[in-house]
């Protein structure tokens, strides 16, 4: 039994995650697993309505209880998080921060790919040459959330805020990172992006450890260094070079967004934050969308191939071949309905939300 924790959250978050739940349906029914779902409610509406704060957070979003609850279940599968009726950081700090640290997921894989027939910004590149997969550690770097102010609100204030790297938390990432290039079996190429040059501690600690597990085990596969301002330019002009990426967090978090608009925007990119052992979430990169809410007109591409994205992880975690094939069939689905599409953004795909829902359901 796949048991999974549904967390829609705010905006279009709902609407995209429906359409992944029907999906999933369809497949299950074809591939003849059970499967249970159980709805969450932990958006900023819910957290208003609890009487919380919308400019100081003064409740829990979401308790220690409430995150321990989701250790019941195989995996979570998140719409969005982000409410302008909240200030910002409140929800993403306490809510999707706060299980991706408690639950360990250590992991943010983020897979940059272009389907055929979707538009890339690139001029002359097409699906053979925009497919790579990032792994952003998950749990640490500036993230951790160490920092403070001193003389707060006067001419003299001082703020820091932290970035750690442990040698653990490094070593772990790393591992994943040459696993999964090894298992891919593509190039064999494991590229480390981060900033030698100027983050001479931190860094540092990244560039040695890499070195050392490359050396130690991993003599098969082909490491690779790029300084993060070099990366940004080679996504843009040689995106075919890329393999595998392994990257610190906050680099992470903003080259990931560009690997997003290469494959399409954001109505396309999928990413699953993993604990390889505990509870993983699926969730589409984009945001909640505050402005296509309710319209029917947001793409939720990204949110089923999340889910694509789901399956396979999970089922393989589970050692459970029905799901991991699930994964793939829904990720062909996504394939062969692309090119069916007008475009991949908002309001002009040619079809409604649950319309390329229904596009994918009938293409399983
Ligand atoms: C992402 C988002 C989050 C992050 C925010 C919402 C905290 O940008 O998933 O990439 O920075 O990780
Ligand atoms: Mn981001």
């Amino acid at each position: 039994m796949l048991k999974i924790a549904v967390l829609g959250g705010d905006g279009t978050g709902p609407e995209v995650v429906a359409e992944g739940l029907k999906v999933l349906k369809v497949v299950a029914e074809k591939e003849g697993f059970p499967y249970e779902t159980q709805d969450y409610d932990f958006s900023g509406k819910a957290y208003l309505a609890r009487g919380g704060d919308p400019n100081i957070q003064n409740i829990p979003v979401i308790t220690d209880e409430q995150v321990d609850e989701f250790r019941n279940y195989d995996t979570i599968y998140l719409g969005a998080v982000g409410d302008p009726d909240v200030a910002p950081g409140i929800l993403e700090k306490s809510l999707l921060l706060n299980l991706r640290f408690k639950l360990d997921q250590y992991i943010n894989l983020r897979p940059v790919k272009l389907y055929p027939g979707v538009a890339t910004p690139l001029a002359n590149k097409g699906p053979d040459d925009i497919n790579f997969d990032v792994i952003r550690e998950n749990t640490e770097d500036l993230y951790f959330g160490g920092g403070g102010f001193l003389r707060k609100d006067t001419p003299h204030e001082v703020a820091t805020q932290e970035m750690i790297a442990t040698r653990f938390g490094v070593d772990r990432c790393l591992r994943y990172a040459f696993e999964f290039c090894r298992k891919k079996n593509k190039k064999k190429m494991l590229t480390l992006v981060a900033k030698t040059n100027v983050l001479t501690y931190s860094h540092n600690l990244w560039w040695r450890a890499f070195n050392e597990m490359g050396d130690a085990d991993y003599p098969d596969i082909k490491r690779d260094y790029n300084h993060i301002d070099a990366c940004c330019m080679w996504f843009v002009k040689n995106p075919e070079f890329y393999d595998t990426v392994v990257v610190p967090n906050m680099f992470g978090d903003i080259i990931t967004d560009l690997g997003a608009m290469i494959q399409g925007g954001m109505g396309v990119a999928a990413g699953g934050n993993i604990n390889p052992e505990g509870t993983s979430m699926f969730e589409p990169i984009g945001g909640s969308a505050p402005k296509y809410t309710g319209k029917n007109v947001i793409n939720p591409i990204a949110a089923i191939a999340s889910l694509a994205m789901l399956l396979s992880v999970v089922g393989s975690q589970k050692g459970d071949a029905a799901i991991e094939r699930a994964g793939e069939k829904v990720e062909k689905a996504i394939i062969a309905t692309c090119p069916k599409m007008k475009s991949q953004s908002a309001g002009n795909m040619g079809f409604s939300t649950t319309g390329v829902g229904d596009l994918i359901c009938e293409a399983l």
